[in-house]
């Protein structure tokens, strides 16, 4: 099959050449392409502003904000997080000595269930980490109410999150920090990228200093610090693809318009709507596929689609939790977890991106109506 003939799960935001390239030309003449220049501090206000968010501390991917947020909040011990997410939720607890405690979650958002938390909670626990997974927001009230009663951290994992709202007000301001992967196959991406976000601007100093060695001025460093600072050129990149964000996003409500259309009455085959009152960002659309009702399992699906040059993926499988880093764990188990385990074994995410068309539709939509 000739590559052009595939279509591929997402596609990412480029910036207009030409204009990054006034931006590039602006870079070499200043000749400061990297530590908190102008491009970096301009990125940073305003997506503060697009997110409407208090602060934002970009870094240089999305997994580094994740490891130092809990560095620092000083989280230690044992922390609850879901196992149906990319690996690198987890992987930043292990990054800082952490014991993930796997909670199961929600049939209805594929998130962290809160009424499942509590029981997992133990002496040691000092936080939880929830994803909002697909951009689909927490529970963010009933996570806050347990996390408030046993004295614990809240630190989400929004990396795909970005720009959605419940009610007019970010999901990205819950908790006590939000992270965010600017990575190339996000709605918004500056090639590899990411950030946090926090609520107040002692913490944000705090931030700054962990992100760049712990380097609080020119000879005094105050805490053992990574390097994960954005360069110049990313960040002018960045700034250009946060002007074309909103149209990007709504191209992908109109696939996911059309996905529903077509998919609404197939049996086997279920999907989730808009929630009401959510500013959705349409980051992936996952569709669960029932093998009985469908007549073919999730991977025969897979697999045809494949055959036909449709290159959805099934995140997000394998669980975390099945992972041989973790898979020991006593609460990496199928019992523990049979919500996430059924989803993670009937899920497949369709080619979701700005640039899909009719035909390209039509084409993904024939393949699973058969
Ligand atoms: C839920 C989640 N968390 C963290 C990350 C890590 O982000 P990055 O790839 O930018 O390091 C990803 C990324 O792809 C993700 O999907």
């Amino acid at each position: 099959m000739n590559n052009k003939e595939f279509i591929t799960v997402t596609s990412p935001l480029l910036p207009n050449l030409e204009e990054f390239h006034v931006l590039l030309k602006e870079i070499w003449d200043s000749k400061w392409i990297t530590n908190n220049g102008s491009f970096h501090r301009r990125l940073e206000t305003a997506l503060a502003e697009y997110l409407k968010v208090p602060y934002v501390s970009l870094f240089t991917n999305g997994t580094l904000p994740l490891i130092t947020a809990l560095q620092a909040l000083r989280i230690t011990g044992e922390v609850i997080t879901t196992p149906y997410s990319f690996v690198a939720t987890t992987h930043a607890l292990w990054w800082n000595g952490i014991k993930p405690v796997f909670v199961d979650i929600e049939p209805e958002t594929g998130n962290i269930d809160p009424n499942k938390i509590e029981t997992a909670i133990t002496p040691k626990t000092t936080a939880i980490m929830p994803v909002h997974v697909y951009g689909k927001p927490c529970n963010v009230k009933a996570i806050q109410e347990i996390a408030d009663k046993y004295g614990l951290k809240v630190i989400y994992d929004a990396a795909h999150a970005f720009g959605v709202e419940v009610n007019g007000e970010s999901i990205l301001n819950a908790g006590d920090m939000s992270t965010l992967s600017f990575h190339a196959t996000k709605v918004y991406n500056t090639l590899e990228g990411g950030a946090l976000v926090m609520h107040d601007e002692q913490t944000k100093k705090r931030i700054d200093y962990l992100k760049n060695f712990g380097f609080a001025g020119e000879t005094e460093v105050v805490a053992p610090g990574i390097n994960s600072k954005m360069d110049e050129v990313r960040s002018a990149y960045g700034l250009l693809n946060l002007k074309q964000v909103d149209t990007a996003i709504e191209a992908r409500h109109q696939v996911a318009s059309q996905y529903r259309k077509a998919l609404r009455d197939i049996s086997g085959i279920t999907f989730w709507d808009d929630i009401p009152g959510v500013k959705h960002n349409y980051s992936y659309f996952p569709i669960f596929v029932n093998a009985k009702k469908y007549g073919m399992t999730r991977d025969d699906l897979y697999t045809k689609m494949k055959e036909n040059g449709i290159l959805g993926r099934r995140y997000f499988y394998p669980l975390i939790s099945n992972f041989s880093t973790y898979r020991g764990l006593p609460s990496a188990t199928r019992e523990n977890l049979p919500v996430a385990t059924k989803m993670a074994d009937e899920v497949i995410c369709l080619p979701m991106h700005h640039l899909l068309n009719a035909e390209d539709i039509q084409r993904i939509i024939n393949i699973i109506i058969r």
